[in-house]
């Protein structure tokens, strides 16, 4: 019999291969400073692009106020316990009545993580006899979730309506044998690419199909819709979407989630979602702080139009230049270039050491071979200045990259690869 580490002593797995050569720096890297637009890494100043505090909430005065008045008043343990035995209090209803009334639904309910909350409430709301539809493109904790299904499953091409449409016949022929029903799953916006999902379109369809839908938002809230309500208020189908999820790891800057519906569903999911019915409640100084940043969504625009000003000028400033930045239609902005993985290490490396510009690189095979994406994350804290910089920095790493600079720096490393 093998010995059931036998396989990981072998194989490492896609990205663990890796290891050696980009731990500590590519992947796992450590960012120094308070988060803003320019921390440090490795003892350098680098302009920070790598994360998704969109509105700028993570290192707000106001925010970290309220955030340690609620730390030194309720600790780190308050409430303990699941909410449904005795983790459940007032500030959590009231934040989930302020988070429904934000998005527009009837009711929402807090997640301890987006994560996990995704996956059971996926697990909640189907049975056996029920078809899940979803994005073949969708986020790991969706991909998770469906994997929790006793039932069964099709994967529609990225958004794709065409392809939906054909996979809503299959699943409507075989729901009709199955006696069950049929949930589409699709993000609002897509966080590697930045595309939107094509909702206005998926709610089209319900006039032809009987089916259910539930929108990750995770990147959509606080950044799209004329309040920040999202990718539903963006593209005005907000009602249509039955179960709607949004994570506080974003925009809020913080950790938690929630998700919101017609009361009845929330209801049910709340004696039903066993991420939340079997653990620990969202920790008081979460709940709190969550409250202070829905508040200042609310009542600063000005925090979502600054980081428009910063996407704006990023995304045109690189298009001007003629940098391909695919088909974005949020604040998610990645640059596609052509390179080997190895000639992606050196080119990121040039950027940090040289440029000082920290942005996360994307490779084969999360996106095709002889593709490198730079994933750049605009917020409200950059300044003008930055984008400048940055695009400067872009034009002398793409002369570097097409004159075969990369490719001389990484030879050693190419060849040990066979790339
Ligand atoms: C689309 C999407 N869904 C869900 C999550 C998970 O949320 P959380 O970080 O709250 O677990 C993420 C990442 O944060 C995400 O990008």
């Amino acid at each position: 019999m093998k010995d059931l580490f036998e396989k990981i002593y072998r194989d490492k797995g896609p990205l663990g291969k890796w290891a050696a050569q980009a731990e500590g720096y590519f992947v796992f890297p450590k960012l120094e400073g308070e988060i803003s637009n320019r921390m440090k890494f490795q003892g350098k100043d680098v302009i920070t692009w790598s994360i998704n505090d969109y509105l700028g909430l993570a290192n707000h005065p106001e925010v970290r106020k309220v955030d340690a008045e609620a730390a030194a008043k309720y600790g780190s343990a308050y409430p303990m316990g699941a909410r449904m035995m005795s983790g459940h209090t007032d500030i959590h209803e009231q934040l989930q009545n302020e988070l429904a009334e934000f998005v527009s639904k009837e009711a929402a309910y807090l997640l301890n993580f987006g994560y996990q909350g995704v996956m059971s409430t996926i697990d909640a709301l189907v049975g056996k006899d029920d078809i899940i539809v979803y994005d073949v493109d969708a986020h790991a904790c969706i991909i998770d979730g469906v994997r929790l299904h006793m039932g069964k499953r099709f994967t529609y091409k990225h958004n794709d309506v065409v392809s939906l449409e054909k996979n809503l016949e299959r699943a409507t022929k075989m729901a009709e044998h199955t006696g069950g029903g049929i949930l589409v799953i699709s993000e609002g916006v897509f966080g590697m690419r930045g595309e939107q999902g094509r909702l206005k379109e998926i709610v089209e369809l319900k006039k032809k199909f009987n089916f259910r839908f539930l929108v990750d938002d995770a990147h959509g809230f606080g950044t799209l819709g004329a309040t920040g309500a999202g990718a539903g208020e963006e593209q005005g189908v907000q009602d249509d979407i039955d179960v709607y999820f949004a994570t506080f790891a974003k925009s809020m800057a913080s950790t938690g989630a929630f998700i919101a519906a017609d009361k009845e569903i929330i209801d049910y999911l709340k004696y039903n979602l066993r991420s939340q019915m079997f653990a620990k409640s969202l920790q008081m100084t979460l709940t709190v702080g969550a409250l202070k940043r829905l508040d200042m969504l609310r009542t600063m625009p000005e925090l979502k139009q600054n980081l428009w000003t910063i996407v704006d000028a990023l995304q045109s400033g690189l298009k001007d230049r003629g940098f391909d930045i695919g088909t974005t239609q949020s604040c998610v902005t990645p640059v596609y270039l052509k390179g080997s993985i190895p000639e992606a290490m050196a080119l990121v490396r040039d950027l940090r050491e040289n440029y000082g510009i920290f942005c996360s690189i994307v490779v084969y095979p999360v996106i095709p071979k002889g593709l490198i994406l730079l994933r750049m994350i605009p917020t409200a804290t950059h300044t003008l200045e930055d984008v400048r910089e940055t695009l400067d920095a872009f034009d002398a790493i793409r002369d570097r990259l097409e004159n075969g600079t990369y490719r001389r720096m990484s030879a050693a490393l190419i060849a040990a690869m066979g790339e």
